[in-house]
């Protein structure tokens, strides 16, 4: 079942119209929130960014808080999973063709659900290959936008060669994944890039940050250079959708000595602890 425009329906009855803003420019934005246990994990966090986003290219947002929480619910129990993924899309809605914003017109809301299935202990155990490209995306990153074809082509790079992540590099630093937030392990120290325009303010990412700071995980949140990635220890990258995962090949050579390492080991723990912490209701600290 999915959500569009006031009415829930299976996705094959779903229609929007072919002169949609999100079809014709890609001039929407989107959110991806992990459920567990059918409870929405860090929903606050997730529709403060929802709302950087739809500020950042001007569209109202079309509902309260309160009334996300309430559609989401309802998209929630109408699926079978208990754990899925929600994709929440904001399009600028129906218009002629025109570059500049049309006048009166309504947003389109569309949100789907999926069964969540997080990485197998398999790919945990071994870790995953990555490579490196330039970043050439726009510079306004932290915009979770629907138009989202240099990630695509930068995403694809990696797939083209049995990776599953492209690390993006820019002027000498590195800012994020093709669709995941990078960290470094270097000299026992978890690097994390700062949060700014370069890249997608991730949930994960500060998940992560408080799970450090909470459990005296040495971490610094700074430029993190080439060079540091090329020699790194370990390279983690997060994301809603696969959570925590260690990368243990770059651009074909191993990353430390090629296994996952123990900054991974203990952030995924303390990860899926405070998951469950979540899951259960109790107070969500990390
Ligand atoms: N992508 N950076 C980019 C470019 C991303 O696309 C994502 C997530 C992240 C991680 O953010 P978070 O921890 O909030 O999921 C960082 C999602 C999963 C997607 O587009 O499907």
């Amino acid at each position: 079942m999915i959500y569009l425009n006031g009415d829930f329906m299976p996705i094959e009855e779903a229609r929007i119209p072919v002169l949609d803003r999100g079809f014709i420019f890609g001039d929407g934005v989107y959110e991806v929130i992990p459920v567990y246990s059918r409870r929405p994990f860090r929903l606050a966090e997730h529709l403060r960014r929802l709302q950087h986003s739809l500020d950042g290219i001007r569209i109202k947002n079309p509902h309260s808080d309160a009334e996300w929480s309430g559609l989401l619910e309802q998209l929630i129990a109408a699926n079978e999973s208990d754990d899925q993924y929600l994709y929440l899309h904001i399009t600028r809605g129906v218009a002629k063709r025109d570059h500049a914003f049309p006048k009166g017109v309504a947003p389109t809301v569309f949100i789907m659900s999926n069964p969540l299935l997080t990485p197998p202990q398999e790919l945990l155990a071994t870790g995953v290959a990555a490579i490196t490209a330039s970043d050439n995306r726009w510079l306004r990153c932290d915009i979770k936008a629907i138009s989202l074809l240099p990630n695509i082509l930068l995403r694809q790079m990696a797939v083209d060669v049995g990776a599953v992540e492209t690390m993006l590099l820019r002027e000498g630093f590195m800012t994020e994944g093709a669709a995941s937030n990078i960290f470094v392990v270097k000299d026992g120290v978890l690097l994390a890039p700062p949060k700014n325009h370069l890249m997608l303010p991730g949930i994960t990412y500060d998940v992560v940050l408080e799970l450090a700071a909470a459990h005296d995980i040495p971490y610094e949140v700074r430029e993190v250079s080439e060079y540091e990635v090329r020699t790194a220890q370990e390279l983690l990258l997060t994301s809603s959708t696969k959570e925590i995962m260690p990368i243990t090949r770059l651009d074909g050579k191993p990353v430390g000595d090629g296994s996952p390492g123990e900054v991974f080991t203990q952030l995924y723990q303390l990860y899926q602890n405070y998951k469950v912490t979540v899951m259960r209701g109790d107070t969500p600290a990390p």
